[in-house]
């Protein structure tokens, strides 16, 4: 079964998704006991808002249908590894799609591939992985803990990856991961990535490849980085994906006019995060709407300040001008962009890299 291949309809110790809503979804193996709390076997019956599903009740449906809750309904789909990331059993962080795509693209992961992955974690990566490589390409993952070992390797063979991957219980740093010459691609998610660089250069093939380091923190990058230029790795790129807002505004550009320029936004609402060029207009309106009321006040206090012709005309050049902006609809973004997980680092090892000279160096001098 079942992220592996292609089937309509439901069978027994299929992993299915149970979707809701947006933020109610659920993966599901479809067997007719499983464990409670107690290490006791029960029925598989799953409780949601909208009630209960006996679980076994799904065998014979077909993917992507409508299915009855005991208050309600749900839809049930077909499993893949985006759907995985966000409904698995978290044993670790772990990494979501955004950077994942990132990861895929970037190490140039098609079918065929060969990949290394240190650690495994929660299994998110290795999924997408997994796919990616296809039934051609293999998966080398390893952790230094040994139950999210043994609970990937049952995750993955449950889910039909079991031919093409291997899950090795080792220390990358200490131990390397244990492939030399084979890999088009490693992937590192470690906590001193630097120390396993050397390792993941090892592990690619003579006429070369890449390799990519997660890292949450921007000082694990720069010594990233620093290593990898220093022992000859090329292409040294740091990306970080986030997902950017637009919000859709009208905005008004006056027509440009000798006696004044300015832009305009219409929606009061944009707040905070609007871009410089318009809080600076905002600012200056402001400024200009202080200078107009203090003018109004000097004229109700002073009988005598009684607005000229010229500034009765200006006036009206500017009430004209106003009709005459061109207003138009657009995306706003926003300056803040929350949503760091995390900063991509990746480089090429090219294939005359003098690997044998730069293993050893590193490593030693990397503490
Ligand atoms: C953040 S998790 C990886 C999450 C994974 N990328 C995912 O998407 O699910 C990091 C993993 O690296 C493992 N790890 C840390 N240092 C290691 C080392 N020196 N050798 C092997 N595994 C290591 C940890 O046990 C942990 O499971």
């Amino acid at each position: 079964m079942s992220f592996s291949e292609c089937r309509e309809l439901i069978s027994e110790g299929d992993t299915v998704i149970l979707y809701i809503n947006v933020s109610q979804i659920y993966a599901l193996e479809v067997t007719p006991k499983v464990s409670n709390k107690h290490g006791q076997l029960v029925d598989n019956v799953f409780q949601t808002k909208y009630g209960s599903l006996k679980v076994t009740d799904l065998i014979g449906k077909k993917f992507g249908s409508k299915v009855s809750l005991s208050k309600g309904w749900a839809h049930v789909l077909y499993p893949t590894p985006e759907l995985w990331t966000i409904t698995l059993p978290h044993r670790t962080q772990i990494l979501y799609t955004p950077d994942i795509s990132m990861v895929l693209t970037q190490l140039e992961v098609g079918p065929g591939s060969v990949v290394c992955e240190a650690g495994t974690g929660s299994g998110s990566l290795s999924h997408a992985l997994l796919r990616a490589v296809g039934p051609t390409g293999k998966l080398h993952t390893c952790d230094f803990h040994k139950e999210r070992v043994q609970v990937a390797l049952e995750e993955f063979t449950r889910h039909g990856f079991g031919d093409r991957v291997t899950v090795t219980h080792r220390d990358v740093c200490a131990q390397g991961l244990g492939i030399e010459g084979e890999a088009d691609a490693v992937f590192l998610d470690l906590p001193k990535p630097w120390e396993a660089i050397p390792h993941g250069v090892r592990a690619i093939k003579n006429a070369g490849g890449r390799i990519c380091s997660f890292s949450p923190c921007i000082e694990q990058v720069s010594r990233t980085c620093e290593l990898m230029k220093s022992i000859g790795l090329r292409e040294v790129t740091t990306l970080e994906c986030l997902a950017r807002e637009f919000q859709v505004k009208t905005i008004s550009l006056p027509v440009i006019s000798r006696t004044k320029k300015k832009i305009e936004v219409q929606d009061p609402d944009v707040a905070q995060d609007e871009p410089e060029v318009i809080k600076k207009q905002k600012i200056d309106n402001d400024n200009e709407e202080e200078e107009a009321s203090d003018a109004s006040d000097k004229f109700e206090n002073n009988h005598e300040e009684i607005p000229t012709e010229k500034e009765n005309n200006q006036a009206k050049i500017e009430s004209v001008q106003k009709i005459n902006d061109i207003k138009f609809r657009t995306g706003v973004t926003q300056l803040k962009m929350p949503g760091h997980t995390g900063f991509l680092t990746f480089a090429t090892i090219p294939p005359d890299l003098k690997r044998p000279e730069i293993i050893n160096n590193p490593c030693d001098s990397a503490e």
